[in-house]
């Protein structure tokens, strides 16, 4: 098995994504013999910003080639004014590609990339799963949208939410990703959402 993992957090070591990403990882690592993690920093080297000549470097097709080669991607994922920040967002647009990871059919977008596992690695500030600021998350229904243009429909989603509301929800977000990460299933296939 492939595993491709990402981490897109400037903050660090005191990065939330980071640490619950790397758990992720771990996991996996503990039950799958002869697993082969690759390991891209997106911000430690971010990606350029895609461009039309840019697509045909040899430097884009291989982010492609990696992410094709994976059967499961770890991503990552802080929250960064109310999205994913700019250097995740990049690498979709390397892999994001007509005829590679999606094509238009005739009922529209297909998905080619349906038979790889993502899961999503969320750290939010605030919290979103409710109250008033439910409806300005754009970081986990655009991250559950791009992949799913790919054909990834059902990615494992752990979110630890309300970090920067002081030490004790910081503690108990955390604690509860981390034990929520202890039922990922380390499976090639698509787990429920
Ligand atoms: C540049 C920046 C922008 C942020 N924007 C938001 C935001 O819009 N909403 C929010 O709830 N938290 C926001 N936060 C807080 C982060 O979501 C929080 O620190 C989270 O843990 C980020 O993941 P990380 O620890 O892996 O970097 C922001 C933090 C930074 C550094």
């Amino acid at each position: 098995m492939q595993l491709l993992h990402l981490d897109s957090s400037i903050q660090g070591e005191t990065s939330v994504s980071r640490l619950l990403s790397a758990a992720v990882v771990e996991r996996y690592r503990q039950r799958v013999d002869g697993i082969v993690v690759e390991y891209r920093d997106l911000a430690a080297a971010p990606l350029p910003h895609i461009t039309l000549p840019g697509f045909a470097t040899d430097a884009a097709e291989a982010v492609l080639a990696e992410f094709l080669a994976a059967d499961v991607v770890v991503l990552g994922a802080p929250m960064y004014n109310l999205g994913i920040p700019s250097q995740l967002k990049s690498w979709f647009d390397h892999i994001l590609v007509a005829g590679k990871t999606f094509r238009y059919g005739a009922g529209g977008v297909e998905g080619l990339a349906g038979g790889k596992k993502a899961v999503i690695v969320l750290s939010r500030g605030g919290v979103y799963s409710e109250g008033p600021r439910a409806g300005v998350e754009h970081a986990e229904t655009h991250l559950r949208a791009m992949l799913g243009f790919i054909g990834i429909d059902r990615p494992q989603v752990i979110v630890a939410e309300g970090v920067a509301m002081g030490d004790e929800p910081r503690r108990a977000a955390i604690d509860a990703a981390l034990a929520a990460i202890e039922h990922v299933a380390a499976a090639k296939e698509p787990a429920e959402a």
